[in-house]
């Protein structure tokens, strides 16, 4: 018998079926009905550990264990999917917490130098409405309400919309900024989602920095005609124009260092066979750890897109420049992953995380385990339990040598 092992696989099996179907994956998208079941459940196992529960204006769920000082350390992580992901990503960092909280309940009830929180964050992917980090933004005071209303999902639906049709009431999202004064840290647990650690046969990752990322909806602008009787240099063809630049980008990233840009969703209007689109819209995601490659990379996409097309738009939805963990975090962290004799490397994220939003606001570091295979964002996501077991031990040392 394993308690840590057990309480991590148990959680984490209980949750997945919030959003699971065998093929598919794991589709937890913000304020569904598979999202609110994952609140409920996670509500629901922080009130059995003893906790204050309290959901924040913002959806996130936050268990707090009182402590005898006046500071608290939250570990933070988000409990919605991308479509068709993982059992891992996000949810993993928050039953970590659960299990982090409950070793040091047990150890200290409330008297361990600072008040303690799992805080499983709402909408972290931007899956649905494109922006994400709406938790660890809502915490910062970052969101306005021009901006709620603008995000909209796939079905034209804003997050203001969305959270109303919910039930929550999206005027009180301000009510979710916390006093950053009292936060001593921000720790977060996650999967890797990528090779490093595996292939490098390390346990543990300590992350150095976060790539910074924009995302925008690129928009191109055609005219719908007959697809047989329109000649070839008569058209105004907005899929052929979208093509060329959705081709460039990959090569555009390919010049760059530790550089990526993707774009993963499109859309075509009329989406038929034999009309010429009139109009083809798709996303981009560009990111890069480096700033100046960053914004290099960036000129350059634009530059194709201004290039390739004449009447286009260019929404952009995050806007988040490289962000490095708090050194001395980091740091202690990787001094207690050697003290607790677990093989560990430095590494950078470039997956976006909250802790990308904390980051500049709060004392910041996260701990990465490793993804089989490097997959993540996919159904065949997975990670041994055993490892988020060492993450939790070596967090739970760690914040015991927290000054
Ligand atoms: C979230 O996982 C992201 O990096 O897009
Ligand atoms: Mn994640
Ligand atoms: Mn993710």
């Amino acid at each position: 018998m394993d308690k840590i092992k057990d309480e991590i696989e148990r959680y984490l099996m209980e949750l997945c079926v919030f959003g699971h179907t065998p093929q598919d994956g794991v589709t937890r998208l913000p304020f569904t009905k598979e999202a609110r079941a994952a609140a409920e459940y996670l509500a629901g196992k922080m009130q059995e550990l003893g906790l204050a529960v309290h959901v924040d204006a913002s959806g996130a769920v936050i268990g707090r264990l009182e402590g005898a000082g006046p500071d608290t350390i939250i570990i933070g992580s988000h409990y919605d999917t991308v479509e068709n992901g993982g059992k891992y990503d996000g949810i993993a960092g928050v039953v970590c917490g659960l299990s982090l909280i409950r070793m040091i309940k047990e150890e200290y009830g409330n008297s361990f130098p600072y008040s303690i929180e799992v805080m499983a964050t709402n909408d972290e992917e931007g899956a649905r409405f494109s922006g994400g980090f709406f938790s660890s933004k809502a915490m910062l005071g970052l969101w306005t309400m021009e901006e709620l209303r603008k995000n909209k999902d796939a079905n034209g639906i804003s997050i203001y919309d969305a959270m109303k049709a919910f039930g929550m009431e999206p005027e009180k999202l301000p009510e979710a900024k916390r006093d950053l004064s009292e936060i001593r840290a921000f720790l977060e647990i996650h999967i890797e989602q990528g090779p490093v650690l595996e292939k490098s046969n390390k346990e543990i990752g300590i992350v150095r920095a976060i790539v910074g990322m924009r995302r925008k909806i690129v928009k191109i602008y055609g005219r719908a005609d007959h697809a047989g009787t329109t000649p070839m240099d008569m058209r105004d063809d907005a899929m052929e124009k979208a093509a060329r630049i959705i081709a460039g980008v990959g090569d555009a990233a390919r010049n760059y260092l530790n550089s990526v840009a993707t774009v993963g969703c499109i859309k075509a209007v009329p989406n038929a066979i034999n009309t010429i689109a009139s109009y083809v819209e798709f996303s981009l995601d560009i990111r890069s750890a480096d700033q100046d490659n960053l914004n290099a990379l960036e000129r350059d996409i634009q530059s194709l897109i201004t290039q390739s097309a004449s009447h286009y738009e260019i929404q952009e939805t995050v806007h988040i420049d490289p962000v490095e963990m708090d050194q001395k975090l980091a740091e202690l962290l990787a001094k207690t992953a050697e003290d607790c004799g677990y093989s560990w490397m430095k590494l950078d994220s470039g997956a976006g995380h909250d802790s990308l939003i904390t980051g500049p606001a709060m004392a910041t570091a996260m701990v990465f385990v490793p993804s089989k295979g490097g997959r993540s964002h996919c159904p065949q996501e997975y990670t041994d339990t055993e490892y988020l077991k060492k993450a939790v031990k070596l967090v739970y040392q760690a914040v015991k040598q927290l000054s």
